[in-house]
């Protein structure tokens, strides 16, 4: 029998696993019509746990497939994240020119390793495919990357640089990101080391993904994504970006500034797709839709987590600098049922699923979800500032951080367009086109009936979304 996926909380238009723990996305990869999600999962229960590579397939980045796990652990230890590629030369001969492998670069973890005291414990390991990710062999040579003893040696990131013709590998290495470079994802040279010293250090580094992108003043820059947990603008997990340049062995940025992918508690260890075709030429990204402060007491019992929806990052020139924006990708207006517009600033919600358009009307505004346990969501912008405060989002106390007020500075263009997507137990808001963006993650009681704004014009349009489970 089918499950519905229809449980209280069970996000409609995010991907989850079925059942039990998931925490990073991993391995994302395009080939033949195919985006292919893997992630760390945990298939015995449903906290972090020995991890193995779940995966799902989607066409078009909103309706997913459950697919059986791909990786398990094996002798050199539990598999946790990395990256995805697919071998058009078959550079590493373990497919054919005619049949090209899709080979997953992962860290294996050793917790004997760990326990016996050793701090070489993480290290590097490849498996491949050749029938489009359904089956995986692991590499008999393995590890292909033994840590040097540094406990904190994982997730692989592998792109094809083209211009020295190299696979290049960005490596979270304790406080920096390490850069490999290999002809055959095989053999692995060690090129340089990233950390400045006025970036984020607030916890460990994590998930790195490096990646070029053409800005909108027709520039092209290399953007470097890490996640550092804790150390968060809002407390516990987060992901930064530099920008700057890359010549395939040395990644080297101009500004000093700490800046981050998204304001919200809920968007962490997030990377982007690998081999998405030119002609499509995005850039496509999603990340883990929580946060290890409390990640593991969030009130779900049959499944924990999800992604965020996808989206599409470009680079602005705003005001003198570089910004990542973040959107929403477009296959997710198929989601779409016939908008309602709305020309007052209270409105009864027609549904628990929605995407929601909106236009401040004066330089403060508010918006404020409530439902008919005086459970509230609010979002605002006072005097500069934004503010996304859920202290009073639940009365589920299930963890002592979550309650909380989170804030971001205002953004450069200050004309705010507001969208958000509303699903069972999560508020995305993106700003002007992504420049500011708050995921979090809610837990209502009973869901959010009614939206109450003020500095908003009266014309707003919303539209109910259709859940991907067919509810
Ligand atoms: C990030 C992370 C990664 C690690 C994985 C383990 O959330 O800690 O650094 O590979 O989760 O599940």
């Amino acid at each position: 029998s089918k499950p519905m996926f229809n449980e209280p909380f069970r996000p409609q238009f995010h991907f989850s696993p079925p059942s039990n723990w998931m925490n990073d996305p991993n391995g994302m990869v395009y080939l033949d019509g195919e985006y292919h999600l893997f992630y760390q999962y945990h298939p015995d229960g449903n906290t972090w746990g020995p991890m193995h590579w779940g995966h799902a397939i989607s066409e078009d980045l909103v309706y997913w497939e459950h697919f059986p796990i791909a990786l398990f652990p094996d002798e050199h230890g539990t598999i946790f994240s990395g990256s995805a590629v697919v071998d058009y030369t078959n550079s590493s001969g373990l497919g054919s020119l005619d049949n090209p492998p899709m080979v997953a670069i992962f860290t294996y973890h050793d917790a004997e390793g760990e326990k016996s005291g050793r701090n070489d414990y993480q290290s590097q390991g490849i498996a491949y495919s050749t029938d489009k990710g359904r089956t995986w062999e692991k590499y008999h040579g393995n590890p292909v990357l033994k840590s040097p003893g540094i406990n904190d040696f994982r997730d692989p990131k592998v792109i094809w640089h083209e211009e020295s013709s190299m696979w290049v590998m960005s490596l979270a290495v304790k406080d920096r990101i390490s850069f490999y470079t290999s002809p055959n994802l095989i053999d692995w040279q060690h090129r340089s080391d990233f950390n400045p010293e006025w970036a984020a250090y607030g916890g460990v580094w994590e998930c790195p993904d490096l990646f070029p992108l053409t800005a909108s003043t027709g520039e092209e820059k290399w953007v470097l994504l890490v996640s550092i947990n804790p150390g968060g603008p809002n407390g516990g997990s987060a992901t930064q970006y530099f920008i700057g340049d890359f010549d395939g062995k040395v990644f080297n940025t101009e500004t000093n500034e700490i800046k981050w992918i998204d304001y919200g508690a809920d968007n962490y260890a997030g990377v982007t797709w690998s081999d998405i075709p030119k002609e499509d030429g995005r850039r496509l990204f999603i990340g883990w839709m929580s946060n290890w402060l409390y990640a593991q007491e969030v009130p779900t019992e049959i499944w924990r987590s999800s992604t965020t929806i996808a989206r599409e990052l470009n680079l602005s020139y705003l005001k003198d600098d570089y910004v990542l924006t973040s959107k929403p990708v477009d296959e997710l207006k198929k989601l779409r049922r016939d908008p309602i517009v709305f020309n007052t600033n209270e409105i009864e919600l027609p549904s628990e699923l929605l995407e929601i358009e909106l236009k401040a009307s004066a330089e403060d505004f508010k918006l404020t979800f409530l439902n008919d346990k005086g459970e509230q969501v609010i979002f605002e912008k006072i005097q500069g500032k934004l503010f996304f405060d859920r202290s009073n989002s639940t009365s589920l106390g299930f963890h002592k951080e979550f309650n909380k007020m989170h804030t971001a500075p205002a953004t450069v263009v200050n004309d705010e367009e507001i969208r958000i997507f509303l699903d069972r137990s999560s508020i995305e808001v993106f700003l002007n086109q992504g420049e500011i963006v708050f995921t979090e993650l809610i837990f209502p009681s009973s869901p959010y009936s009614k939206l109450v704004m003020q500095g908003i014009e009266p014309k707003s349009i919303v539209y109910p979304l259709k859940s991907i489970w067919g509810n």
